[in-house]
């Protein structure tokens, strides 16, 4: 995850910019840069590694000024090297930019602007940004209109922030889709902007948040906050408690509400350096196994428990469509009790957020034991599944506080899907148009989740309305199934409400029985080849005065017609649509469960790591 931090006042910025950038290591980062504006020019100092290594090569000599920015990188796109660190600068040195998100059309940017006769020097999305303002502010535009024309020509989620030696003093920040937040901190007679909270703090703690769509334009003594169109905003700072848990927690009431609004970062934490653009590759560090294993294998053998059981159902298609893999999923729990007819030839994939969960690791050994390879996605760095694999896939989510699972779910699919790519290259099934198709499509899941995740005030109002019932089933085909079954864990694990996840085919076997005006049916009926079939059965849902809730694909009005209440996702690749539906999963789940005063982080009877069992 990218770190943000800018400062314009009275004090030299660039010790304070390091000093916040210190504060943000906790994020992970690559590379790491400054730059600040001085007496008409623009000054960058970034280099590749630690923030301590550019900070030693100052040897105390720090580029002076009062206004700039600084950013430690995870790289997405290209290397991390020093040309390809931030911040950016445009061709003349007069606008500098950095930035968290992926510009999801910069080959075409790219090349619009290679073509007008910019100058673009790294590997980077990030780089087409200052090129834009600068031909925006060659028109006669100011660094804010700049920006946000800029901002009507990127496609993907976004946390920008610009300065130009033109307006020193002044530092503009964007905020587009949820690919990282940008909070504004209120000094006397200085400013701070940054990604998160703990950047801020022990600076002040007058701070105010920027939503989606929302732009601050930022000098020593004010701070003026437009809409993506231009429109003023009035916005005043909040005082926050200077206590590690509300630093961690951001603008969030809940962990659970943070967790799930981080993950398009955490997709893009998780991918990159792994999905490799140009030319396609994968490069997987940790996968602890050589492609001739792969190669050999006969089958995949995924497990989990809970929400990781429904990330490795996905897995399964996953290895079967992507790596053409014959796969089966089980519970860990019940895998154990099978007397599994595994062994070397099986390729044993377990997934586990905490690394720890009792049964997957009893799973685990048995098929140790059986001479099986493994394979572990975990998002707990040295945790005991890690030890026991041959190799893992580490998703990169930081932390899940909130014992409902959400940004681990989406981040193990997207690790499951990596490792998918990776088994097919091994095997020689993946050329590298289709590689380049599956890369491609992953990286769009940050900017399509943030356009999901702005649903959020429609789900509550849903939630509002349905938070009295007792009963939901939640129904989908094909690749939605396991979210069906995550919808109604999340609910149930939350909200206390009795629900059931199905298959849709398998309504009509029995649970349409108990189908009638008092169970809310949430349907998830996307266009991925499951679209016509889930109309039959909301059908029958209706028939039986059944209350539906559709998640649908935009603009699909005949189903938003059949439905009570539609929730309406961007088109997307089939494969990786359950990154999408979890959304309105988790945001109904929490906003029924905080409506009924529940408490969402730690609900009732729930431990985070189940290691009983
Ligand atoms: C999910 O919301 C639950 N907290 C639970 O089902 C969880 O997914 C399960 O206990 C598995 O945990 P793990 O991923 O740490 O193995």
């Amino acid at each position: 995850m990218c770190g943000i931090i800018g400062y314009t006042g009275r004090r030299e910025a660039a010790p304070l910019l390091l000093d916040g950038l210190q504060r943000l290591e906790y994020r992970g980062y690559d590379s790491a840069g400054i730059a600040i504006v001085d007496d008409g020019a623009i000054h960058v100092v970034k280099g590749a590694g630690k923030l301590s290594v550019l900070r030693d090569g100052l040897e105390g000599v720090y580029p002076p000024g009062r206004c700039g920015i600084g950013h430690t990188r995870w790289a997405t796109h290209g290397k991390p090297t020093t040309d390809n660190a931030h911040p950016h600068l445009d061709c003349t040195g007069a606008v500098v930019v950095i930035h968290n998100g992926i510009v999801e059309n910069y080959l075409e940017l790219r090349a619009e602007l290679t073509a007008r006769g910019h100058a673009l020097r790294s590997e980077t999305d990030t780089e087409v940004l200052p090129h834009l303002i600068e031909s925006y502010m060659d028109e006669g535009a100011d660094l804010l209109t700049a920006l946000r024309h800029t901002l009507g020509r990127i496609r993907g989620a976004h946390a920008i922030v610009a300065m130009s030696k033109r307006e020193p003093g002044r530092i503009v920040a964007a905020r587009a889709g949820n690919a990282g937040g940008v909070v504004i901190g209120y000094g006397a007679g200085e400013m701070f902007v940054a990604s998160d909270l703990p950047a801020l703090l022990p600076e002040t703690q007058r701070v105010a948040f920027l939503a989606d769509g929302e732009i601050a334009c930022v000098t020593a003594d004010a701070v003026e906050y437009v809409t993506a169109a231009g429109a003023p905003l009035q916005r005043g700072p909040q005082v926050v408690p200077f206590d590690p848990v509300t630093a961690a927690k951001g603008a969030h009431k809940h962990f659970m509400l943070k967790e799930i609004m981080e993950q398009p970062e955490c997709i893009m934490d998780t991918f990159r350096g792994r999905a490799i653009f140009e030319p396609p590759a994968i490069a997987l560090e940790s996968v602890g196994m050589s492609d001739e294993t792969l190669r050999r294998v006969s089958r995949v053998m995924l497990i989990g428990m809970g929400t990781s059981m429904h990330a490795a159902m996905l897995g399964r298609s996953y290895f079967e469509r992507i790596a053409g893999i014959p796969a089966e999923v089980d519970n860990s729990s019940e895998f154990r009790y099978r007397d599994a007819l595994i062994g070397p030839d099986t390729l044993v994939v377990s997934v586990a957020q905490s690394g720890e969960t009792v049964d997957t690791l009893e799973a685990m050994a048995d098929a140790k034991r059986r001479g099986a390879p493994q394979i572990t996605i975990c998002n707990t760095p040295g945790a005991q599944s890690t030890r026991v694999a041959d190799g893992c896939v580490l998703t990169r989510c930081g932390p899940e506080v909130a014992v409902a699972s959400t940004k681990t779910l989406t981040a193990s699919i997207s690790a499951l899907y990596l490792l998918a790519c990776h088994a097919g290259r091994a095997r020689g099934v993946l050329d590298d148009a289709r590689l380049g198709e599956l890369i491609a499509s992953l990286a769009r899941a940050p900017g399509l989740m943030g356009r999901v995740l702005a649903l959020g005030p429609k789900v509550q109002e849903i939630a509002h309305a349905l938070a009295g019932y007792e009963d939901f089933l939640f129904l989908a085909r094909g690749a939605q199934y396991p979210m069906a079954l995550e919808g109604a864990l999340k609910l149930k694990e939350v909200s206390y409400i009795h629900a059931e996840g199905y298959p849709a085919g398998e309504m009509k076997h029995g649970p349409i029985a108990l189908i009638d005006r008092t169970m809310p049916v949430v349907a998830i009926a996307l266009d991925d080849g499951t679209r016509d079939k889930m109309l039959s059965n909301i059908e029958q849902v209706r028939a039986r005065e059944g209350l539906v809730v559709g998640i649908i694909t935009e603009g699909d009005a005949e189903l938003r017609g059949k439905c009570d209440e539609a929730l309406e996702l961007p088109p997307y690749a089939p494969l990786l649509y359950p990154l999408l539906s979890a959304i309105p999963m988790q945001l109904l789940a929490y906003h029924i469960a905080t409506t009924r005063g529940c408490d969402v982080d730690q609900p009732r009877n729930l431990a985070k790591t189940v290691t009983v069992e």
